[in-house]
């Protein structure tokens, strides 16, 4: 039994959050995907006219290969329920985004949902805090940003980077700044404190709580938290 199988169980329930008529965004990785081949096994077995909203071109070529009705959230004024992964989930049920680079459309997505559910491990789940945060800025402001959230927070943000020391470019054309705050006791005024960084565009802590979570366990089996 591994994590894999109960992602893909726990995938399969989740369906019951889809009605036929919805506009469903998809979140990024490797839940998210999982839950996504899902969908579109369920959705060749339906007359259904659900339009999906992909948050990354990651999410959206694996939304295409299940022939999965694609549209653009410019084109949406509400998301009816989004489904995505996330890299850690706190005691508060805020999240932890980005280690993908897809925050921004992610937290787009989120605030227009009327109903979140995240698909997560057990791994994932701490009481605080304690792994990197994605930061996204303007490539313009980045030595700018770096020593600002330095003097704000006494961490070093690192810019993300590729192999060989290419810059890791968003999908919005941004820079991504990877920042190490240990354990974070209070995440709701780190991240209040960083977005008012004139040039940050969004930080990966999340505080609209999910109204499910699905917690995958190793034995294959999962949870609902709700
Ligand atoms: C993408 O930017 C992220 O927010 C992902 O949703 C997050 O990294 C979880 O991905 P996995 O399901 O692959 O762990």
């Amino acid at each position: 039994m591994s994590f894999d199988s109960a992602i893909k169980a726990l995938s399969l329930d989740a369906l019951k959050f889809v009605k036929d008529d919805h506009v469903i965004g998809l979140g990024s990785g490797r839940a998210a995907s999982t839950f996504v081949k899902t969908l579109s096994r369920f959705v060749k077995t339906q007359s259904s006219k659900i339009k999906c909203v992909p948050t990354s071109t990651q999410i959206k070529l694996v939304a295409e290969k299940g022939n999965l009705p694609l549209i653009e959230v410019d084109q949406v004024e509400y998301i009816d329920v989004v489904f995505d992964g996330a890299d850690q989930i706190d005691k508060n049920k805020y999240l932890i985004k980005g280690g993908g680079g897809a925050l921004l459309r992610e937290n787009i997505l989120m605030s227009l949902a009327r109903k979140i559910v995240i698909l997560a491990d057990e791994t994932k789940f701490v009481n605080n805090f304690n792994r990197s945060v994605p930061v996204e800025i303007l490539p313009i402001a980045r030595r700018g940003v770096q020593s600002q959230i330095k003097r704000l927070t006494g961490s070093s943000p690192s810019l993300r980077e590729l192999e060989r020391g290419y810059a890791f470019v968003t999908e919005n054309g941004n820079f991504i700044l990877d920042c190490n705050f240990g354990v974070i006791k209070n995440p709701k005024s780190l991240q209040q404190r960083i977005l008012q960084i004139p040039g940050v565009l969004e930080v990966g802590i999340f505080t609209k709580k999910p109204d499910v979570i699905y917690k995958a366990k190793s034995n294959g089996k999962f949870d609902v938290l709700t």
